[in-house]
């Protein structure tokens, strides 16, 4: 059969994938310095082998894409036949069946029965929490500027601002007095859930702190499931939830509800909190592109509360975001298995291999980016319509697994940043030498804090 299928492959002209020799049990050597360093790791052998290549890590024969057309193909034409398998099981251990780990026609239902939650009419309802958190984070923090200044770890600060507004929006009124034992909690579950770590049964202090965490984020998430299905509908994430029918007018159970609560929360708090970091550091050795924002900021919204409308207003500020989302995409790399003997843009690949879109690799193409690695939030100046189009530019991935929350984390840190520009003036401290890390499972975090000083702006 495999000899019949290769033969076949070798009619219809499929090429081999090129890559580095592959030892039998050791694999590829070199790659043992990956997991410390995924994506150097990933540039170095693009670098060397072109778009398309494998190497073989922990005995898995890895297929890494670097060409928007292949991406493509993986993602969206034949996505039946590269699917969230073997590498999701992790993640399916703390989240459970949700709409992240459920594959074929289970996946689709349950992303039809959510995707009401995300549309613009839903996020638009969202925003009034979400300023609301905002504006009291930012207000806590202007209240701790002693002789007018503070100072922020930028990493730490925008985690904690994402995870404020987040939990809002994710449980609105049913939170109540559950605040900040809930905040607390979900702070160890999502870095646990955004770092590399050993299996749960090896007896870690890091696993047990972890598997504590799930155990008390679950006796949380029940009672506020429960609170929320006694006080009705609010316009949190959770209430639409609850709210949701299934094509047969059935609604969620409670484990189900669960499962897809934390898969919110894991696939967007760390997402969000980096996309601010990152523009920080990329915005910190840019210095027009700080005070072109403010004065947008203050042409658009001025002092008082930034409402929906002004997301469509703020073009500078999106632009920005834009190619911060370019430059350090905060998932650089999805991961598919591939379930049977295909091709991908002409070359073979097998059943059992791992194909990862580098959307990171992608996103600083030479063919499809001019000056790739500059950092110019006007190359997306205008190009509003064709930005989700084109297969060169995936920070949110595309096609019918794309992400849910794309609207809801876009709006969320325009919005955000409007606050922090109107209250304050920002020093960003010199982060030339910052580098993205990003350990196995992990998005990629600066490789040193940095810090941001924030000056109280006058009034009037
Ligand atoms: C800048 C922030 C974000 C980025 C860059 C991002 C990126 C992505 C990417 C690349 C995927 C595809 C993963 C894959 O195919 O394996 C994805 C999926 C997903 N994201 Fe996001 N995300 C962000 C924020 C959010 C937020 C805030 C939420 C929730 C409110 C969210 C919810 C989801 C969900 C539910 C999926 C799975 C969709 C499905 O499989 O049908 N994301 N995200």
């Amino acid at each position: 059969m495999q000899k019949a299928a290769r033969e076949l492959a070798k009619l219809a002209g499929w090429r081999r994938v090129p890559g580095p020799h592959i030892w039998p049990i050791v694999g590829n050597p070199a790659a043992l310095r990956a997991p410390g360093d995924l994506i150097g790791f990933g540039e170095g052998y693009w670098h060397r082998y072109g778009d398309i290549f494998r190497v073989s890590l922990f005995n898995r024969s890895i297929v890494v894409l670097a060409h928007p057309n292949a991406i493509k193909y993986v993602l969206c034409t034949a996505r039946e036949n590269y699917i969230r398998g073997s590498v999701y099981a992790s993640t399916r251990r703390l989240i459970g069946d949700s709409v992240l780990t459920l594959e074929g026609e289970a996946g689709r239902a349950r992303r039809e029965l959510q995707q009401t939650a995300f549309h613009r009419g839903s996020v638009e309802k969202l925003v009034t929490q979400m300023v609301a958190s905002g504006a009291r984070h930012c207000d806590a923090l202007a209240g701790r500027a002693r002789e007018g200044v503070v100072a922020i770890d930028a990493h730490r600060e925008m985690a904690r601002l994402t995870l404020e507004v987040f939990v809002r929006a994710l449980f609105g009124q049913a939170l109540q007095g559950d605040f900040g034992a809930l905040t607390d909690v979900m702070e160890v579950v999502s870095d646990g859930a955004n770092r590399f770590m050993l299996p749960p049964w090896v007896p870690t202090p890091r696993n047990w702190r972890w598997q504590q965490a799930i155990a008390s984020l679950d006796a949380h998430l029940y009672g506020l499931i429960e609170l929320a299905r006694k006080q009705g509908s609010d316009d949190s994430l959770l209430s639409m939830l609850i709210a949701a029918r299934d094509a047969q007018g059935a609604p969620l159970e409670d484990r189900a509800v669960r499962d897809e609560v934390i898969t919110l929360f894991i696939a967007g708090h760390e997402t969000m909190a980096l996309t601010l970091t990152w523009l920080f550091a990329l915005v910190g050795r840019h210095r027009d592109v700080l005070p072109r924002m403010q004065r947008e900021v203050d042409h658009v919204v001025g002092r008082r509360d930034p409402r929906f409308s002004d997301f469509a207003e703020l073009q500078y500020v999106r632009q920005v975001i834009d190619e911060t989302l370019r430059l350090r995409p905060p998932v650089p790399m999805v991961a598919r298995d591939v379930v049977d003997h295909d091709a991908i843009h002409g070359y073979e690949v097998y059943a059992g291999e791992i194909a990862i879109p580098f959307i990171w690799a992608t996103h600083r193409h030479p063919d499809f980016w001019a000056d790739p690695l500059q950092f110019d939030p006007d190359r997306f100046e205008g190009q509003r319509a064709t930005r989700h189009s084109s297969w060169s530019y995936v920070p949110f991935s595309a096609g019918p697994r794309a992400c849910l929350g794309d609207m809801f984390s876009l709006v969320q840190t325009v919005l955000l940043l409007a606050q922090l520009l109107q209250r304050f003036e920002l020093q960003i401290e010199d982060c030339a030498d910052v580098k993205p890390v990003m350990m196995l499972s992990a998005s990629p975090r600066p490789s040193r804090p940095f810090r941001i000083e924030l000056r109280p702006r006058r009034s009037g």
